[in-house]
C-alpha cells in the first residue's frame, strides 16, 4: 500500500554539518496497518513523514502509495491523500474560523475546487455526526471560534479534520505529546477508535512507549536513520516498555561496535 524504497537525505550536504541521514531507508506498509514509531530524538521520524507527505524532497529512492510513485509530486497535491496531525493543536485548526467552517474546510478537500464557503445543509448534518462521535459535546459547539477550545479538544478536531475526506494514508506526529496525560489518553482512545472504525493505514510517531505497544498493530524502532526493529502481531503484544529500551540499548551498543570496527 505504501512502498518505500531506498531512500537517501542528506542535509547539509558538503558543508561541516553534513548529516546523511537516510541511505537507502526501505519500508513496507500493508494496507490497513496501524504502526506506531518509536526512536531517539534525531533519529529521523519526523524527516521521514515530512518526506513522504512531500514537504521535504528526498535526494533518492521512491515512494509508492496505492502503486502511485509519488517522491516527485508537490505536497498539495499529496494532501489530498493523506492526512496529518502534528505535536502542536494549534498547527491543524484556524483559530479565528469557527468548528463549522474548520470542519467545511476540511470535508471539502478533496473536491475538484478546493474549499467553499458557503456551507450547505446536509453538509452540517454530516459535520455534526462525525463531530458527535468525538463525545466532547463539539456538535453543539458548531459557531464557536476554534481559539477558544481547549488544546485537547482542538487536537481531537484536528484527528476528525485529517479523516473525514478519507485519505489512504494518515501519518500522526507526536499528536498527543503536548497534551496532559489524562487529555493524551482521550486522543489516544479517540485515534484507536477514527483509525479502527474508517480501517485507514496508519503512522504514528510518539515516544510514549506504553502507547507505542498498546496501539496499532506493528511497531518500528527507528535509530539514525535505519529501522533497527520491526514487531508486530503477537510478539508485538508481548512486548513491555522495559523490554524495548533493553532491545534499544543492545541496537545502540551494536551499531556504536560496528562503527568503530569501520573507522579502525
Ligand atoms: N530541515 C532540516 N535541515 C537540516 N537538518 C534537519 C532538517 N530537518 C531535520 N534535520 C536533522 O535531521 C535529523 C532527524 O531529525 P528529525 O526531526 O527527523 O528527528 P526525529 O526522529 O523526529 O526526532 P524527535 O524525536 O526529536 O522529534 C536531526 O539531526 C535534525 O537536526
Ligand atoms: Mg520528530
Amino acid at each position: 500500500m505504501l512502498r518505500i524504497q531506498n531512500l537517501y537525505k542528506t542535509f547539509n550536504k558538503d558543508t561541516v554539518n553534513e548529516n546523511k541521514l537516510f541511505q537507502g531507508l526501505s519500508l513496507n506498509v500493508k494496507k490497513g496497518d496501524f504502526i506506531t514509531v518509536i526512536g531517539s530524538n534525531g533519529a529521523g521520524k519526523s524527516t521521514l513523514l515530512n518526506i513522504i507527505s512531500g514537504t521535504i524532497p528526498c535526494d533518492e529512492g521512491s515512494i509508492f502509495l496505492n502503486e502511485k510513485d509519488i517522491s516527485n509530486i508537490p505536497e498539495h497535491k499529496i494532501s489530498k491523500l493523506v492526512g496529518r496531525v502534528f505535536q502542536d493543536p494549534k498547527m491543524a485548526t484556524s483559530p479565528s474560523m469557527t468548528v463549522l467552517e474548520n470542519m467545511s474546510m476540511a470535508l471539502n478537500k478533496n473536491k475538484l475546487f478546493g474549499f467553499s464557503w458557503g456551507i450547505e445543509r446536509k453538509k452540517i448534518n454530516e459535520i455534526k455526526n462525525s463531530l458527535s462521535k468525538l463525545s466532547l459535546g463539539l456538535e453543539n459547539k458548531l459557531e464557536v471560534k476554534v481559539g477558544l477550545l481547549s488544546g485537547g479538544q482542538r487536537q481531537a478536531m484536528a484527528l476528525l479534520m485529517a479523516t473525514i475526506s478519507n485519505p489512504c494514508l494518515l501519518l500522526l506526529d507526536e499528536h498527543m505529546a503536548a497534551l496532559d496525560p489524562n487529555t493524551s489518553e482521550i486522543i489516544a482512545q479517540l485515534t484507536d477508535k477514527i483509525v479502527t472504525d474508517s480501517k485507514i493505514t496508519t503512522l504514528m510517531v510518539t515516544h510514549n512507549l506504553k502507547q507505542a505497544i498498546s496501539m496499532g498493530n506493528r511497531l518500528i524502532m527507528m535509530h539514525r536513520g535505519r529501522i533497527i526493529l520491526d514487531i508486530e502481531g503477537e510478539e508485538k503484544k508481548s512486548l513491555t516498555p522495559e523490554r524495548l529500551m533493553v532491545l534499544f540499548s543492545d541496537k545502540e551498543k551494536s551499531d556504536m561496535l560496528s562503527d568503530r570496527l569501520m573507522l579502525a
